[in-house]
């Protein structure tokens, strides 16, 4: 039987990854990456703890440099946010794909991942996947709202407050940056060690309708 993952279209058959997920997926890494370096740096200019990030890995050259990428990228990332929560909704991506597993469902795919007896079927994923991919998304949210705290900490007080004050709110936004960078390694690792599964994030692939 031929590749379904190769098959030009044919009935029955439908990408892995629809366009609009692939579209998103990659404005989003673009978004996090800048938003991650010109963080840095902005951290740098006055950090939380005793430590600063190198300059090789940041973003922007000067606080003034990297605010401008960090406000730009962040347009992008909340734009793009919105229309991955609204199109995630409507088109029942959600309900199908990133059903919320339970912590047993969790345990069993944890043990079978680390004696490599997990399975990856194209489509579909794994109750380590939709848990990790649940918990970015909440950390995304976190970022920005967090963020928002940060950049208007008058005008949008109850935020800030919500938070615990302006200076909370700026620790509560480098955890949840810290926690999308810990994802980002596990994610990047995952890909790594199935690298199958990047082509079609990419083109889209093709699978049979009762994976989808
Ligand atoms: C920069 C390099 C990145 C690569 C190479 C990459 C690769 C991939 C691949 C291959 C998948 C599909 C996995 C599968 O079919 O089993 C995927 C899904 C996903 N990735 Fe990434 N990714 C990257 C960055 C990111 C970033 C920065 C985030 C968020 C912070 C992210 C969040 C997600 C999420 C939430 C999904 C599931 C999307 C859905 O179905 O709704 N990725 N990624």
């Amino acid at each position: 039987m031929p590749d379904p993952a190769r098959s030009p279209v044919r009935p029955g058959y439908h990408p892995v990854h629809p366009w609009p997920l692939r579209l998103m997926h990659w404005l989003n890494a673009t978004a996090i990456v800048i938003m991650i370096g010109s963080g840095w740096q902005i951290y740098d200019a006055a950090p939380l703890f005793p430590f600063t990030f190198p300059g090789s890995v940041t973003i922007g050259e000067w606080l003034g440099g990297a605010i401008a990428w960090h406000f730009a990228a962040m347009w992008l990332l909340v734009l793009n946010g919105i229309s991955y929560l609204v199109w995630g909704s409507l088109s029942g991506h959600f309900r199908r794909k990133l059903r919320p597993p339970g912590p047993r469902a969790i345990w069993r795919d944890v043990v079978l991942a680390l004696t490599f007896r997990l399975d990856h079927r194209h489509g579909v994923y794994n109750a380590v996947q939709r848990a990790l991919y649940l918990a970015v998304i909440g950390l995304g949210i976190l970022a920005v709202a967090s963020g928002v705290a940060v950049w208007k900490p008058v005008q949008l007080w109850w935020l800030s407050d919500l938070f615990g004050g302006f200076r909370a709110s700026r620790y509560v936004h480098f955890f949840a940056m810290a926690g999308i960078v810990s994802f980002l390694t596990v994610h990047l690792l995952l890909v790594a060690l199935v690298p199958k599964v990047l082509w079609p994030m990419i083109a889209g692939g093709r699978v049979q309708e009762d994976a989808r």
